[in-house]
């Protein structure tokens, strides 16, 4: 009886320093943005975020799962508490400042313009009259606001970038608007996707910050600390260098 009960009181200390050792946090990604996040044919969520979050965790003593969640919505997860963590190619603008923290930058994006390459369009201001295509409340989405207005009828929302190119390929939109590294990587990874970008000046640089419930500032202390250290000792290098090269 002696030697069950210390049995379980050993189990239980143990499990008890295990819990406390690996605080688990739900992360958030919407996992269809390759090279930053995407599934890959395990249905492993995989990508730039993924690496650059498990080694910040690693760092700072925390554990991860993430968990594909639907872009729109994404944000209003940390309120719910369902996710602690958002990390989706996030880019940290004053509005979503208002309603969520952000660690530091840790990635810098603009936006560019994808068109068929028969496309006369040669700069932003020629997609005035045009359909464009572009994932619902994204950065892409305001830009093509900012020009066309709010209320414009040409602006075709998707709940994913993937399927706003797929109209796009498909002559429903004669543009897409988003973000540089997803849309390189596609025309990359799609030798035949008959696309070419544009780059224009009026976009302006863009930083994608880490997310996590406004006014959680132990689990934003720790996640910068964890960047501070990658950046550090080379491993956010390193990881840079795999999914961006140079
Ligand atoms: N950077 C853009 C934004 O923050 C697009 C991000 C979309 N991310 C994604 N995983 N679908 O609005």
């Amino acid at each position: 009886k002696f030697l069950a009960a210390t049995g379980s009181l050993i189990a239980g200390l143990l499990l008890a320093t295990s819990a406390q050792a690996a605080k688990v946090y739900q992360v958030g990604t919407d996992a269809a943005y390759a090279p930053f996040e995407s599934q890959n044919e395990k249905k492993e969520i995989v990508g730039f975020d993924v690496e650059i979050l498990k080694a910040v965790a690693a760092k700072a003593g925390f554990e991860v799962k993430f968990i594909n969640t639907p872009w729109e919505g994404i944000f209003a997860t940390l309120n719910t508490g369902e996710r602690d963590i958002v990390i989706s190619a996030v880019t940290i603008t004053k509005e979503r400042t208002q309603s969520m923290d952000f660690s530091k930058p840790y990635f810098e994006a603009k936006q560019l313009i994808a068109v068929s390459q028969k496309s006369k369009v040669t700069k932003f201001e020629d997609l005035k009259n045009v359909k464009v295509g572009v994932q619902t409340g994204t950065t892409g989405d305001e830009a093509v606001q900012k020009l066309q207005g709010k209320t414009s009828s040409n602006i075709k929302r998707f709940e994913s970038t993937p399927l706003a190119i797929k109209e796009l390929q498909n002559g429903g939109v004669r543009a897409v608007v988003a973000d540089n590294g997803v849309v390189v990587n596609f025309i990359a990874n799609n030798k035949n996707s008959k696309l070419k970008l544009i780059d224009d000046p009026s976009f302006e640089k863009e930083f994608y910050g880490i997310a996590v419930k406004k006014g959680n500032k132990e689990l934003l202390a720790k996640i910068n600390k964890g960047l501070d250290a990658i950046k550090k000792d080379g491993t956010y290098d390193k990881i840079y260098k795999k999914y961006f090269g140079k």
